[in-house]
């Protein structure tokens, strides 16, 4: 039931998807080692930002902003893996990680895989 659901939600953003204009900047994720060192230690200082920036959650064990998208995974494993919507979901979560980092530590670099 819940995974028939889930396919239907999925299907139905494809359809949406298909009724707009093609994607004319996409985002690019870059392999961790083709970034410079100052590239990385920027990515660092933007993860440990989170770090100190205080919790939006209540899931369990959170702690600060870092954790809360660790916590959000860990409650949601069960349902995001061996699904189809392993792909759209982990995609979405990596977007949101991304806009923490740029929102909340002004991070302006590429986000690395
Ligand atoms: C998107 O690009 C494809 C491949 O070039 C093209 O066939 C399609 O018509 C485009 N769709 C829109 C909505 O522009
Ligand atoms: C929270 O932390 C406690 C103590 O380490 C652990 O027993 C519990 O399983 C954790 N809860 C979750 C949801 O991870
Ligand atoms: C991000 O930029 C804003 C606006 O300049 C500033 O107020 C804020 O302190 C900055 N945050 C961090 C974590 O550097």
């Amino acid at each position: 039931m819940r995974s028939s659901r889930l396919h239907l939600a999925f299907a139905a953003v494809v359809a949406a998807r298909s009724s707009l204009s093609n994607c004319t900047n996409p985002a690019v994720r870059i392999e961790w080692s083709s970034l410079d060192s100052s590239e990385q230690i920027a990515y660092l200082d933007a993860e440990r930002c989170l770090w100190d920036l205080p919790a939006e959650t209540h899931l369990s064990n959170v702690t600060d902003r870092y954790t809360d998208p660790v916590a959000v995974h860990q409650s949601l494993t069960d349902y995001v893996h061996g699904d189809g919507v392993f792909l759209p979901w982990h995609r979405y979560f990596v977007h949101a990680h991304k806009t923490l980092l740029r929102k909340h530590c002004n991070y302006t670099g590429p986000i690395p895989t």
